[in-house]
């Protein structure tokens, strides 16, 4: 039996749109930190056939079988039973998938003897889930052209960011990632623009995190992720991945910023907000959001590392 744990990552810069072409690559370069407060654990063992339990459930997951398919097209992998737990709400906008493909080809690549090094592994993950390429490593991480592997960009220490996570529901999405991001592609008037324009805010993001510009990753990260949600909003049929408790999250971390806070939001394919700060501001922002109206609870995290064999 191998076991690998993995964090979820969450992307500043986002990728939302996917290359015409076989392989899962991403439209946009896009850039993310990995978070420590949230784990998944996958254990890996010979079986007689292949078996997927997610939370002690066997589970049925096409997107799996197929990424199983072809690793086996390159490896020789046997059948296998795959376990895994997430100690947070899976497939609501945390990432799950991307911590999910991160810890499975880390096990599977130990277990099987595979021979792949973390950039091999990033690539696998990457036509897993694409956000999964960024979950290899921790800290901050850009997955960029033209190789399309992650490539870590400073260890978590470089600059101890942390999030505050406002969980506002359990339930999972309606539309996962892959299919709304085809739908955006495909009908928002407006995808062409941020396309276009994903590039400029890499870069400023990219020059804020070396920097440690608190202030410029805040204005580039949230604008970003505001495109990303009017491409969301702007697809037909619409993609609205908002409830009253994130609108109310988000007024929440503007007034805390205008009263000198350093924190700033960003928010997924689900209703969750994520709001990262300096560790100074950590726990009045955690205080402000788990009283906003319609949180359930917030978890809080450091930047963590990358995916790892444990046993
Ligand atoms: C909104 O990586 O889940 O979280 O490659 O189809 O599995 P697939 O998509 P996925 O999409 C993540 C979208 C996002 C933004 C991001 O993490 O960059």
């Amino acid at each position: 039996m191998t076991t690998a744990h993995a964090h979820p990552n969450i992307a500043l810069v986002k990728y939302w749109g996917k290359q015409e072409k076989p392989g899962n690559f991403p439209a946009t370069p896009n850039l993310s930190i990995t978070l420590a407060g949230l784990t998944t654990v996958t254990r890996v063992t010979n079986a007689t056939s292949d078996t997927f339990v997610l939370h002690g459930n066997t589970t049925n997951d096409p997107k799996l079988v197929r990424w199983l398919e072809t690793l086996r097209g390159t490896f020789d992998v046997p059948p296998l039973q795959i376990e895994s737990e997430n100690d947070f709400p899976t497939s609501a906008g945390l990432a799950s998938s991307a911590s999910g493909f991160a810890a499975l080809i880390i096990a599977i690549n130990t277990h099987c003897g595979l021979g792949l090094n973390q950039e091999m592994c990033s690539e696998w993950a990457r036509m897993g889930s694409a956000s999964a390429a960024r979950s290899i490593f921790g800290g901050f991480v850009a997955l960029v052209p033209p190789q399309w592997q992650a490539i870590p960009m400073a260890k978590h220490d470089h600059w101890p960011l942390e999030v505050v996570v406002a969980v506002t529901s359990n339930e999972p999405k309606s539309v996962n990632s892959g299919e709304g991001m085809e739908r955006s592609r495909l009908t928002s008037p407006y995808y062409n623009a941020w396309v276009r324009d994903a590039a400029t805010d890499f870069a400023a993001a990219s020059e804020a995190i070396v920097g440690r510009d608190f202030p410029a990753l805040a204005a580039v990260a949230e604008l970003n992720c505001l495109k990303m949600h009017s491409i969301m909003l702007t697809s037909q049929p619409t993609l609205s991945y908002w409830t009253p408790a994130s609108i109310a999250c988000m007024d929440r971390v503007r007034s805390l910023r205008e009263a000198g806070h350093d924190v700033f939001f960003t928010m997924d394919a689900g209703p969750q907000i994520k709001a990262v700060c300096l560790p100074t501001s950590t726990d009045a922002v955690a205080s402000a959001l788990s009283k906003t109206p319609g949180v359930l609870n917030v978890i809080q995290s450091s930047l963590g590392e990358g995916a790892r064999v444990v046993t």
